[in-house]
């Protein structure tokens, strides 16, 4: 029996260590110890880590790596971010859209991201991210799952145009519904463009995945609301509430109502560590408040719970690198989820678990699943997650798409060794 690929002595993400993976036609067909079979390509993973390709399950590729364009935001906050971006998509053209989006996913490609959910702003009359974006989308779908969310960055009801120009680029074939309630004029406004929008996507068979309540207010409750209408249109599990900081700030009490009103609904929860670790908090003195949802909290109600990059060098966040193990680590940073388990959870939090709120199939590294995969420096997931671990190799269908050498470095030191890999620093064994 031959195999296109066959990789040897490999560790999974769930605990086991010395498997087999052996792939034909793009599928893996078998993960198991000692499969003895000839292959085209053989890969010894040497007892480091397999996983599934990570997943962003929030991002905005019409405005990554534009910044500087117009100009550098100097303050680094959301105002003058949201004014810079203003300004820019005046002079947007297609072309220059598909040829950054395209060059940041190579970078995608080159850190094992295989699966992006990027949000596109559809208050631009002229829709010339949407059509750069269904360009992109179709180039790299060999390679990468790219999800659209048609996205009224400026509001539904406060932005003109936006409730016609959105239903224009779900017509033109963008997948997704989004929203933006907490930026709508009032309270009541943003309750309406929730419910509109889920009407939208009940009635065209659609995903929604919603800015929700990016903000500190805690009486930002639009997820309430969220939860509600997926109930009553019946959308359970096709529902995503992005940020929902406010959460951060609100009472216990209301919490702890509110948290099984989103399990309930089936709700996808996505926090963005890195973008509202710098973005939240700044209007207050000290202490300041974190920027992050309550991760921990959704957790222990079952609520599937995902992180996402959200940006790349654009007018928001001028860091970034398409790496889904910064956004992990940020996130348990900030959640404070440092015991064992909970590091594993955060690693979940960049694959599985976005995997499921984008309804991926075929996604695991898994008999019968898709042969995409990549393999780490690392020997499990809390090491990936500490060494932001270089990815050895990338797997698309079975076939190889990119390549880290592996980090190692000279030492000069006398009477100390010659040379030292990272990955060879591993807890004491108790
Ligand atoms: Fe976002």
């Amino acid at each position: 029996m031959s195999f296109d690929l066959l990789v040897k002595n490999a560790n999974l993400p769930d605990g086991r260590t010395g498997v087999d993976i052996a792939c034909r036609d793009g599928l893996i067909e078998a993960v198991e110890p000692g499969i003895s079979a000839d292959a085209g390509n053989i890969i010894d993973a040497g007892g480091k880590l397999v996983s599934p390709p990570f997943v962003d399950s929030h991002f905005h590729m019409d405005a990554t790596l534009s910044l500087g364009l117009p100009r550098m935001n100097q303050s680094g906050t959301l105002l003058e971010g949201i004014a810079l971006w203003g300004e820019f998509k005046e002079i947007l053209t297609v072309e220059a859209v598909v040829e950054r989006a395209l060059k940041y996913c190579d970078l995608a490609v080159s850190q094992g991201l295989l699966a992006i959910r990027t949000h596109v702003d559809v208050c631009d009359d002229r829709l010339t991210g949407v059509e750069g974006l269904l360009e992109v989308r179709e180039k790299v779908k060999p390679y990468i799952d790219l999800q659209l969310v048609a996205f009224p960055q400026d509001g539904l009801y406060r932005s003109p145009n936006a409730e016609r120009n959105l239903l224009k680029a779900l017509d033109m074939g963008v997948d997704i519904v989004g929203g933006i309630p907490h930026f709508e004029r009032t309270m009541e406004d943003g309750a309406r463009s929730v419910a509109r929008l889920c009407e939208v996507a009940a009635e065209r068979g659609l995903m929604v995945d919603m800015h929700c309540d990016e903000t500190d207010d805690p009486m930002s409750r639009h997820i309430e609301t969220l939860a509600f209408e997926t109930q009553r249109l019946g959308l359970q599990g096709r529902v995503a509430g992005s940020h929902l900081t406010s959460m951060h700030s609100m009472d216990n009490y209301y919490v702890s109502k509110l948290l099984p009103l989103i399990a309930e609904a089936d709700i996808h929860a996505i926090a963005n560590p890195l973008i509202n670790i710098t973005l939240q908090g700044r209007h207050d003195t000290y202490p300041k408040r974190r920027g992050q949802t309550r991760v921990p909290e959704m957790r222990s109600y079952g609520i599937n719970v995902a992180f996402g990059h959200d940006c790349v060098m654009d007018p928001w966040y001028s860091m970034g690198s398409g790496d889904m193990l910064e956004v992990a680590s940020m996130g348990l940073h900030v959640a404070q989820m440092t015991s064992r388990d909970a590091i594993r959870y955060c690693y979940e939090c960049v694959t599985s678990h976005p995997a499921k709120a984008l309804g991926l199939e075929g996604y695991g590294v898994e008999e019968g699943c898709r042969a995409d995969f990549v393999l780490l420096q690392a020997r499990d997931t809390i090491e990936a997650i500490r060494l932001k671990a270089t990815r050895l190799a990338v797997v698309k269908a079975g076939k190889v798409i990119a390549t880290t050498p592996a980090r190692q470095s000279q030492l000069e030191l006398n009477g100390r060794p010659g040379s030292i890999d990272p990955a060879d620093y591993a807890p004491n064994e108790g």
